[in-house]
């Protein structure tokens, strides 16, 4: 498939430029590198920690935020791959996102570490994974787990969860919590964090606790590779669980590099039900999300005028916290619903328009869309201020 998949890519070469030659050209490899399906530069730092779905490519990200200069912004960080290039081109980092498994997952590839937390981590999850091998009593079993875990799997992972609560340590117990929701959706039926449908696997005992264990020292190695790879100096990268359209920061950035929701496509916060239910978080309220696959299913005329005025809304609020001469990099796709396009560039333009940004260069290349077995645009943008 995946073969299948590359080449079918390389057979739409149909782009599209416009502006400086030598800015498209970054915007076109950026573009490019995203449909790849070469792995290697995941193992940089800590981009291989946790699945998140459509992240960017981690060579994307280096390249986009080599467009631009000073702190970076980004507004819909997903799992924080801009945030990681961010701090490991020197530059510190702020990222927002509404999913509060998106906060988790990009919190946990930019925390910085010393060794000493590193061997908390690791000793600490070793500790908590030999306790739970031997498959104590399920106690405090969430509702629903039995339609998507064989029973043995439920008790470890309740095991494990009670093991991180009791914790002394809050940073190790943070450290732990990502451990343990990176493993939610692998030892479970479901498919993927993307894909819905069952799929009957079946668990030895204590292969749970050993995954975990073994994530762990996988994580810890990967934190270490992240500090041996950020320039010296108190770089930051922080993130907030925040709806965009809402933040209202007092700092300014030099650049915002971003990849929003493309409209109907996903549904992030949903598609989190299974962590949503281990780690016990309360998802608040689904309708802030953007472009969200539901909302377009339900009624895609007003999801439409809806993306229109959202495009419009976070556009504002970025550019304005934005430094003058500052530099908005946008990767974008068109979606896809009821076997109909819905496009994503004109409401862009208009919003940047509206929001006193210039387009500067952008490209616009052809992708092969496993949802819709067809080529669907994505564009990548960069604005000035
Ligand atoms: C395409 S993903 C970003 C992926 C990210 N670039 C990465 O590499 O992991 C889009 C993100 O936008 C978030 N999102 C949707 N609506 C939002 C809103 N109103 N405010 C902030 N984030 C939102 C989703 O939760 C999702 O994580």
């Amino acid at each position: 498939m995946a073969e299948a998949k590359r080449a079918h890519h390389q057979k739409t070469g149909d782009s599209f430029f416009y502006g400086d030659p030598a800015i498209t050209a970054v915007l076109q490899a950026a573009l490019r590198c995203s449909g790849e399906v070469d792995r290697a530069p995941l193992d940089r730092a800590t981009h291989g920690f946790h699945s998140y779905p459509a992240g960017l490519h981690p060579d994307a990200a280096k390249m986009l935020v080599g467009l631009g200069e000073g702190p970076v912004l980004d507004p819909f960080c997903g799992g924080g791959t801009v945030l990681i290039e961010a701090l490991l081109a020197g530059r510190s980092a702020l990222g927002l996102d509404i999913s509060p498994v998106a906060t988790l997952v990009a919190r946990a590839r930019t925390v910085r570490t010393d060794e000493t937390a590193r061997t908390a981590l690791r000793s600490r999850a070793r500790a908590i994974a030999e306790h739970a091998k031997t498959v104590p009593l399920p106690r405090n079993v969430p509702e629903g787990a039995d339609a998507w875990y064989n029973p043995g799997v439920i008790a470890e992972l309740c095991a494990i969860r009670d093991g991180i609560a009791a914790e002394a340590d809050k940073n190790t117990r943070e450290l732990l919590r990502a451990v343990y929701s990176s493993i939610l959706v692998k030892v479970s039926h479901r498919e993927s964090d993307t894909a819905n449908r069952k799929v009957e696997q079946s668990r030895a005992a204590g292969s749970t606790s050993i995954l975990f264990h073994a994530r762990a020292r996988e994580y810890g190695r990967q934190l270490e590779a992240l500090e041996a790879a950020i320039p010296p100096g108190e770089l930051r990268a922080r993130v907030h669980r925040e709806d965009v359209r809402e933040f209202r920061g007092k700092e300014t950035f030099g650049m915002v590099v971003t990849s929003p929701p493309y409209p109907g496509v996903y549904d992030y916060l949903t598609m989190q039900q299974l962590r949503w239910m281990w780690l016990g978080i309360e998802p608040g309220s689904d309708s802030a999300e953007l472009g969200s696959r539901r909302a377009f299913r339900l009624d895609r005329a007003a999801a439409v005028t809806r993306w229109r005025t959202d495009t419009l809304r976070w556009v504002r609020t970025v550019a304005k916290v934005l430094d003058p001469g500052g530099k908005m990099v946008v990767i974008l796709g068109d979606g896809w619903v009821g076997n109909r396009s819905v496009e994503s560039l004109p409401p862009l333009l208009e919003a940047a328009e509206a929001s006193g940004l210039k387009v500067l260069a952008g490209c616009t290349a052809e992708r092969w869309d496993e949802g819709s077995g067809g080529l669907r645009p994505e564009h990548a943008l960069i604005f000035q201020k």
